[in-house]
């Protein structure tokens, strides 16, 4: 069954962090990596999650409830993106770094990560961040209609490497790749 996603919250302050307790998997990942798209593919949707060209589009924190498994989705703001303002920059980190660490009902961290490019500090930090406090991963590797087979499955085994064999899994928004073991994760999270 196709799960149903409704937007139920957007938050854009740190003082409008509340600690929720309902299961919710995040989606983290840099600026353009496709975190809005691939919200849209899973629901079956165009314009669920609002989608740019340019960087830096998604600035607050989304919550989307995941029908009818009543655990949230959320899309946090891209990170990384060297055009915007460090006072800026630094805001959305602490936005981020205030939820990953203070809601109760966090079960997993969706690390999303372009399939096209090397493994880059900021996502390896990310990663390597979760695993100190303890937050299970789901990798996933992006844009997989952009590359090559015999490229993208070299870009999974080298995180799987820097993850500790943790694989990542294979995904495109455009042609649907993916998509089926990704609910299947975040339900096996959502739902220990
Ligand atoms: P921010 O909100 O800025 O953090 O970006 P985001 O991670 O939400 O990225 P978004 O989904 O807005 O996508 C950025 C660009 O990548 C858009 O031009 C998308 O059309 C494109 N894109 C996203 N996913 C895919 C994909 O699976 N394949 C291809 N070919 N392009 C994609
Ligand atoms: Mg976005």
């Amino acid at each position: 069954m196709q799960p149903n996603l409704i937007l139920e919250d957007t938050i854009y302050t740190l003082e409008q962090l509340q600690e929720i307790e309902v299961p919710q998997i995040a989606l983290a990942g840099r600026s353009n990596v496709g975190k809005s798209s691939l919200i849209n593919a899973l629901a079956g949707r165009k314009n669920l999650a609002r989608i740019s060209s340019t960087p830096g589009k998604t600035q607050s924190i989304n919550f989307y409830k995941v029908e009818p498994w009543q655990y949230y989705l959320v899309d946090l703001p891209g990170y990384g993106y060297a055009k915007v303002s460090k006072a800026d920059r630094q805001k959305w980190a602490e936005l981020i770094n205030q939820y990953l660490i203070s809601t109760p009902g966090l079960k997993a961290l969706a690390v999303l990560i372009d399939s096209r490019v090397p493994p880059q500090q900021i996502d390896i930090e990310l990663t390597s961040y979760a695993r100190q406090i303890d937050l299970p991963l789901i990798p996933i590797l992006t844009k997989c209609d952009k590359c090559k087979q015999r490229e993208r499955d070299a870009k999974q085994n080298e995180w799987a490497k820097l993850l500790g064999g943790i694989r990542p899994i294979m995904s495109s928004a455009s042609s649907g790749l993916g998509l089926d073991k990704i609910w299947h994760a975040f339900a096996e999270h959502a739902m220990d």
